[in-house]
């Protein structure tokens, strides 16, 4: 079976040549097409291989630091190891197309920064700011070699904070945990504010990220989603436009003569 042929409606095209305030806001499926795994797409996801309350939140570090931290650097190493794709590449040239843009993720990879966006507002964190677990001053150390990191299941000891000797952890925002407020509060600002919110491959599931979307709508915004799949957002979107983002991205600049 072919794949219907990529089409962006006219008058969506249009409202992206006229859009004077953009937010886009991404999730895990704008870096799908590098290589990283989504949280919850069936079978390749990482909450269909693992457990989410056994490696992200505060508890399974307290319990169990060196499966959490070994698991995290996994991760990372995973991110340094791949490319920004088109839609991180399409998403930081939009950028030179529009009065204000605004880029919100909920992705802890560093992708969108590496394609050229140099203003990133981090919801969840980043795996690469990792910090002490208990002063919070950021942390540097020598990674494991590859070897080490090339297991997903590998469990390494965490480096010790070299100001209190604490366990140094991921710079992620775990469930149970709250959102670093300036971001957060910029992020709302900039969905109440925006005439155009762009939300690209997020399941639109995990709160309160997933009220942003509906800050836009109810300040009048066009609100557009890009996401192979349907996603709880797709009744309120005014467009949802169905393709992988490393697709769709670079034919919406494109339609709308950027
Ligand atoms: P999810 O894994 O929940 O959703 C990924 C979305 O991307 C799904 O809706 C897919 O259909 C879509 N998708 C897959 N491939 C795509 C592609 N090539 N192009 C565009 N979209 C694609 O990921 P998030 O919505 O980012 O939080 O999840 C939100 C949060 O839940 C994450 O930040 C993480 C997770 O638990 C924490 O760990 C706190």
């Amino acid at each position: 079976m072919t794949a219907a042929p990529l089409s962006i409606p006219p008058a969506l095209a249009d409202t992206l040549a006229r859009a004077v305030n953009v937010v886009v806001f991404t999730g895990a499926g704008v870096s799908a097409e590098s290589g990283i795994a989504t949280f919850r797409d069936a079978l390749t996801g990482l909450w269909s291989r693992f457990d989410a309350s056994a490696l992200a939140t505060p508890e399974a570090f307290a319990a169990q630091p060196d499966r959490v931290w070994g698991w995290y650097e996994w991760r990372r190493a995973q991110v340094d190891r791949t490319s920004p794709n088109a839609a991180h590449r399409a998403i930081a040239a939009l950028a030179g197309h529009v009065s204000a843009l605004t880029l919100i993720t909920q992705n802890v990879d560093n992708l969108h920064e590496r394609a050229g966006s140099d203003e990133v507002l981090h919801l969840h964190g980043s795996l690469h700011a990792p910090r002490c677990s208990r002063c919070a001053r950021p942390a540097t150390f020598a990674a494991e070699g590859a070897d080490a990191l090339a297991d997903e299941g590998r469990a390494i000891t965490p480096p010790a904070c070299v100001h209190c000797g604490a366990p140094i952890r991921p710079g992620v925002v775990w469930f149970g945990e709250s959102l670093p407020t300036g971001a957060w509060q910029a992020a709302q600002a900039a969905a109440e504010q925006c005439d155009l919110f762009l939300a690209i491959g997020t399941s639109a599931l995990v709160y309160p990220a997933a009220e942003l979307p509906l800050h836009a709508l109810r300040a009048g915004a066009t609100v557009v989603q890009v996401n192979p799949a349907a996603t709880p957002l797709d009744a309120q979107a005014h467009y949802n436009v169905r393709g992988a983002a490393a697709a769709v991205m670079p034919r919406l600049l494109e339609a709308a003569g950027f």
